[in-house]
C-alpha cells in the first residue's frame, strides 16, 4: 500500500516536468506551440499547422490529463483505504464493542471519493460545470434514479438498520421466513448470514426490513429449552434434582444461572417436563440440547427414571379386596416400630396403630401442617425431612428440623389445641398420616404413652416459649396441667 502510494506521488512529481519536456521537443523539433489554458496549437512561423497535427497533439494534451486526473484518484483510494485499514485495526485493539458499521464506513469512502473528483477534475478543466451537470439534468435524475431503485431502497433500508442495531455481526438470528444463522457480514446491499448447514444466505436490506428477525446477541446469556417427559410413577422432586444436576455439567450451559427444570404438563401418556438453561455460547446451541439430551437419558437409567412412551397404561382394578394391603402394612409396621416414642406398646398395638395410619408424600416446600389450624391427626416422617416454623414479620423462622422417625402434629391431636407452628416439606416427603380415632383406644390402654407424648409437648412448647414472645400457649400450664388437660380431651381416666 505504501509502496504504492509512494510510487503514485513520484508520478505526479514527475510529471510536469514529463509534460514540459514534450512540449518543447514538440516546439524545437517541429516549431509547434500548445496553450495548456485553451488546447490551442499553432506554429512560431505564425502559419496555421496541419489539422491532423492539430488533432495528434490535442488528443496527447487530453490523454496526458486523464492520465494525471487517474493517478490522482487512485492516490485519493488509497490513502483513504489507508485511513479505513488504521481505524479499524485500532478498534480491533482497543477492543471496543461499538465497530464502525461498513455501511457508514463505506459512503464515508464514497462521499470523500466524490469530493476529491469533483476537486480533481475541476483543478484540471475549470471551465466545465460539473455541477450543473449533475443538478440541471433531470433526465439523468430520473434514468440513475430508476436505474438505482433497488441499490438506493437496500441502501437506505441499511441505512435505517444501522440507526436501530438490531443485530451485530456474530449475534444468531432467525428470520420467520428463512432461518436461522449467524451474522457473517452487514454491507449497504444486505446481510451475510451463515446458516448452520455452513451455506451463506445473502438477504438484501430492504428485504430483511420487512422481515420478523429474532435476535440472539452473541454478548447476553440466551437461553433455550429442551423437553422431555417422564412417567407418572416416577417422583418429579427426584426428576427434577437429577435433571439439574445433569444439565449444569453440560459444556456451554453457563454457571452464572441455575438450570430451570419445571413441569409443562401433566399429559394424557406422563408427565412433561421442560428444562431452561443458559448458554455460553448461543452458536453452538444444537449441539447443546443435543448433549442434554442424551445426559437426561443416562441420569435417566442411573437413577431408574422411566420415559413415558405414547402409550395409554390400563389398570384392570382386582375384584378381590385388599390386594396389596398387608404389604402396606408391614411396611408402616415396620416404621412405626422405628419411632423411639412409641417403644413401650406391644406388637398387636403396632399392628393397630398401623392399620389406622394413611401414607401421604408431599413436594419440597409444601405445607403439610398450617399454623393456627384445627388438627386431628399426627405425622410420623418415613422418608425425607421437614421444618417446623413461625412467621417472624415478613418471613418465617425455622425452629427446628425433624427428619425419618421423628413425628409432629402431635400438640393439637393430643391438647385440642390449634396447630402451633407450621410445618414445612424441605424435601420430597413421605409422612404416615395417624387420626385421632387410630391413636384413641392406644392411648387408652398406655399411659407411658401419654406421658411420654406430654412429656415431649412440654419440651417443645418450651422452645416455642423462648422462639415467640406472644406465642398462643398456655404459659401458666405446667407439665402435669398439660397432663391432665390430653388426658381430659381424649376422655382418658
Ligand atoms: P401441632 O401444634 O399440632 O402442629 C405444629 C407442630 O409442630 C406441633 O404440633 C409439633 O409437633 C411441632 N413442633 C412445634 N414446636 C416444635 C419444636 N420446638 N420442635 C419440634 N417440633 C415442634
Amino acid at each position: 500500500m505504501l509502496a504504492f502510494v509512494s510510487a503514485a506521488a513520484l508520478l505526479l512529481l514527475v510529471f510536469p516536468s514529463v509534460e514540459e519536456w514534450i512540449w518543447s521537443y514538440l516546439k524545437e523539433s517541429y516549431g509547434l506551440i500548445l496553450d495548456t489554458d485553451s488546447a490551442a496549437v499553432s506554429n512560431v512561423t505564425g502559419d496555421v499547422p496541419q489539422k491532423i497535427t492539430v488533432t495528434a497533439i490535442q488528443t496527447l494534451f487530453y490523454t496526458l490529463m486523464v492520465l494525471e486526473i487517474i493517478i490522482w484518484m487512485a492516490l485519493v483510494v488509497s490513502i483513504v483505504r489507508f485511513f479505513r485499514q488504521l481505524i479499524t485495526r485500532t478498534i480491533y485493539r482497543n477492543s471496543s464493542p461499538g465497530e464502525i458499521s461498513s455501511i457508514i464506513k463505506t459512503i464515508l469512502s464514497v462521499i470523500i471519493y466524490i469530493v476529491s473528483f469533483f476537486i480533481i477534475f475541476q483543478s484540471f478543466f475549470p471551465t466545465v460545470q460539473l455541477t450543473a451537470l449533475f443538478t440541471g439534468s433531470t433526465i439523468i435524475g430520473i434514468v440513475v434514479g430508476l436505474a438505482l431503485q433497488d441499490t438506493l431502497g437496500n441502501l437506505f433500508a441499511g441505512l435505517a438498520m444501522q440507526a436501530d442495531q438490531p443485530f451485530q455481526v456474530g449475534d444468531v438470528v432467525t428470520i420467520s421466513t428463512r432461518g436461522v444463522g449467524v451474522v457473517e457480514a452487514v454491507s449497504w446491499r444486505g446481510v451475510k448470514i451463515r446458516t448452520f448447514n455452513n451455506r451463506l444466505l445473502m438477504i438484501s436490506n430492504s428485504v430483511l426490513g420487512k422481515e420478523t428477525i429474532e435476535v440472539a446477541p452473541k454478548d447476553n446469556l440466551n437461553a433455550r429449552s429442551v423437553w422431555f417427559n417422564s412417567l407418572y410413577s416416577d417422583s418429579p422432586a427426584r426428576t427434577i434434582q437429577a435433571v439439574r444436576d445433569a444439565v449444569r455439567q453440560v459444556e456451554n450451559v453457563s454457571a452464572k444461572i441455575r438450570p430451570v427444570v419445571r413441569i409443562r404438563n401433566l399429559g394424557d401418556n406422563g408427565i412433561d417436563w421442560e428444562v431452561k438453561y443458559w448458554l455460553d455460547d448461543y452458536t453452538r446451541h444444537n449441539d447443546t440440547d443435543a448433549l442434554i439430551r442424551l445426559r437426561i437419558w443416562y441420569v435417566f437409567q442411573r437413577e431408574q427414571i422411566g420415559f413415558a412412551y405414547p402409550t395409554r397404561t390400563i389398570h384392570i382394578e382386582p375384584k378381590v379386596e385388599g390386594i396389596g394391603h398387608d404389604e402396606v402394612l408391614n411396611l408402616a409396621v415396620e416404621r412405626l416400630n422405628q419411632v423411639s416414642i412409641f417403644a413401650p406398646l406391644s406388637g398387636e398395638e403396632i399392628e393397630r396403630l398401623a392399620n389406622a395410619s394413611t401414607a401421604r408424600v408431599y413436594a419440597p416446600g409444601e405445607a403439610i401442617v398450617r399454623m393456627g389450624r384445627d388438627g386431628n391427626s399426627m405425622f410420623v416422617v418415613v422418608r425425607g425431612s421437614v421444618r417446623v416454623q413461625i412467621p417472624d414479620g415478613a418471613s418465617n423462622r425455622v425452629i427446628n428440623e425433624l427428619r425419618e422417625n421423628d413425628f409432629f402434629g402431635e400438640m393439637s391431636l393430643l391438647t385440642g389445641e390449634p396447630r402451633s407452628a407450621n410445618v414445612i416439606a424441605d424435601e420430597e416427603t413421605e409422612v404416615l398420616q395417624i387420626k385421632k380415632d387410630g391413636l384413641k383406644p392406644i392411648l387408652e390402654d398406655n399411659p407411658a404413652l401419654v406421658e411420654a407424648i406430654s412429656e415431649m409437648i412440654h419440651e417443645r412448647k418450651e422452645i416455642l416459649k423462648v422462639q415467640i414472645d406472644e406465642v398462643k400457649i398456655s404459659t401458666e400450664k405446667d407439665r402435669l396441667g398439660l397432663l391432665s388437660s390430653i388426658k381430659k380431651f381424649f376422655g382418658l381416666r
